[in-house]
């Protein structure tokens, strides 16, 4: 099988190397040549654990090449992969302009028989426009076959995720598709699961929908815990032992971000709405999250009375750790009101790098260390490892107040009293 992929992003790129990897040659389509040029120098245009090893390494056996000829590419390749974005539109819809584009560009280029697997998450019935699109585009009719193939992978996370996914999805109406398809991913040892194009894009959505709505329960239920003097984290793990609720997703904190939970619950509830189909548990689960990240700041507010004046260390500006990815991370929203409120913010992350207007009162340190001196609170914002490592004793020391808001409940709450913090928690008192 000659498989191309169209679209480097993360989901592209991660589909590669995992393709690579089970041993199929690749090829990589991307418009963007400077992205291009650094695939095949081996660098990545972006920051995840691991799979610049594996593009060095498939560099190398020659499983893959990348090129940002597209009439070319797609000319050589019959089996074809869109990782295409589908930002959100400013009404909360999925901006389907790049998809269009990619599917006007198959169909222009089209010599023969293609498979046209879409890989983006795009509404219930986008399968449909795809194959519309390409049927619009082409010169000299040829056949052709379209299937949705939804991707589950974490940043982060995301080598493993591809490699040893939980189930395989694939929509699409044609048996030679689905063949093709369950060939490919044979090697995968997991539940593929065959089904139609538009069950396939709603499982997408409605998982990571999902998701989010339990990230937005244990951070109400947090607050709660708060009043009631309860532990969330025992709370929770006591919930996860049930095996019908499980553990992850429960961890309480400053709410979550990134660019698909926001993105793909916001988009859902727009498809609700244009159906006239009632999902206002969705825009629950999107108001508690705003509300999540105020409720964790507010506590470093009552704290201090008031920003004004205040040094503030934020540490951790991804949205979560493992990643340079700072789309709608809820520590930006945090670092804006403090900014608006006059506190003055020293700001630490091991990888992400801020570019903020120069004249605001904030800074960028190299290290932790340099971000709490002479802070009169921190900031947890995102769990990266080395914030628990740090040693704390001393950090209290270089503080000029002791005082810990643990947005992610990361440190443990006696030891950090213990070394004379006022340390507060999420719903972890
Ligand atoms: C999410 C899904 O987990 C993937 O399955 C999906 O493929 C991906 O979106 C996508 O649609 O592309 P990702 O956005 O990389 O993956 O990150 P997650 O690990 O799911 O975390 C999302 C946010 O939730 C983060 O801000 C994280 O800190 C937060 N979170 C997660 C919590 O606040 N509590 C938790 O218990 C878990």
């Amino acid at each position: 099988m000659r498989i191309l992929v169209i679209g480097t992003g993360y989901v592209g790129t991660t589909t590669i190397m995992a393709f690579a990897e089970m041993g199929w040659k690749i090829t990589g389509l991307d418009t963007d040549t400077r992205k291009v040029s650094m695939l095949r120098k081996g660098v990545l245009h972006f920051y995840e654990h691991g799979l610049e090893d594996m593009l060095v390494k498939h560099l190398k056996t020659g499983n893959i090449t990348f090129t940002s000829d597209s009439e070319q590419a797609i000319k050589a390749h019959d089996i074809i992969f869109i990782c295409v974005g589908t930002p959100s539109n400013p009404d909360g819809s999925a901006d389907l302009s790049y998809l269009k584009k990619v599917a006007n560009e198959i169909g222009h280029s089209m010599n023969g028989y293609k498979l046209v697997i879409n890989k983006s998450t795009v509404p219930v019935g986008t399968l449909e426009k795809v194959a519309r699109w390409i049927q619009s585009s082409q010169i000299e009719p040829q056949t052709f076959d379209v299937a949705s193939n939804p991707e589950f992978l974490r940043e982060g996370n995301a080598l493993v995720d591809a490699l040893h996914p939980d189930r395989i999805i694939i929509g699409t109406q044609s048996d030679k598709a689905a063949i093709q398809l369950r060939e490919l991913y044979q090697s995968m040892g997991c539940p593929v699961m065959l089904t139609t194009p538009r069950t396939a894009e709603l499982i997408k959505y409605a998982s990571n929908a999902f998701l989010a709505t339990k990230i937005s329960y244990i951070n109400e239920l947090s607050r709660l815990c708060d009043q009631l003097g309860v532990s969330i984290i025992d709370v929770a793990q006591g919930m996860g032992l049930d095996s019908r609720i499980g553990h992850s997703f429960l961890q309480a904190g400053i709410g979550f971000g990134g660019s698909c939970f926001p993105k793909d619950v916001t988009a859902l509830i727009h498809t609700a709405e244009d159906l006239d189909s009632d999902l206002s548990i969705l825009e629950k689960v999107m108001s508690v999250n705003q509300s999540q990240t105020m409720y964790v700041l507010n506590k470093a507010r009552k704290q201090l009375s008031g920003f004004r004046h205040r040094r503030i260390a934020l540490l951790g500006l991804t949205f979560k750790p493992d990643t340079d990815d700072m789309r709608q991370s809820p520590s930006l929203r945090i670092l804006d009101k403090l900014l608006k409120e006059q506190a003055y913010v020293t700001v630490h992350d091991p990888v992400a790098k801020l570019t903020l207007d120069s004249r605001r009162n904030w800074k960028q340190c190299k290290i932790p260390e340099q971000a709490l001196q002479r802070a009169d609170a921190v900031i947890l914002c995102t769990a990266w490892p080395l914030y628990s490592e740090l040693d704390w004793s001393r950090m209290k020391h270089i503080m000029n107040k002791p005082n810990i808001i643990d947005g992610r409940n990361m440190l443990d709450a006696k030891l950090m009293r213990s070394l004379g913090f006022h340390y507060q928690g999420v719903g972890y008192e």
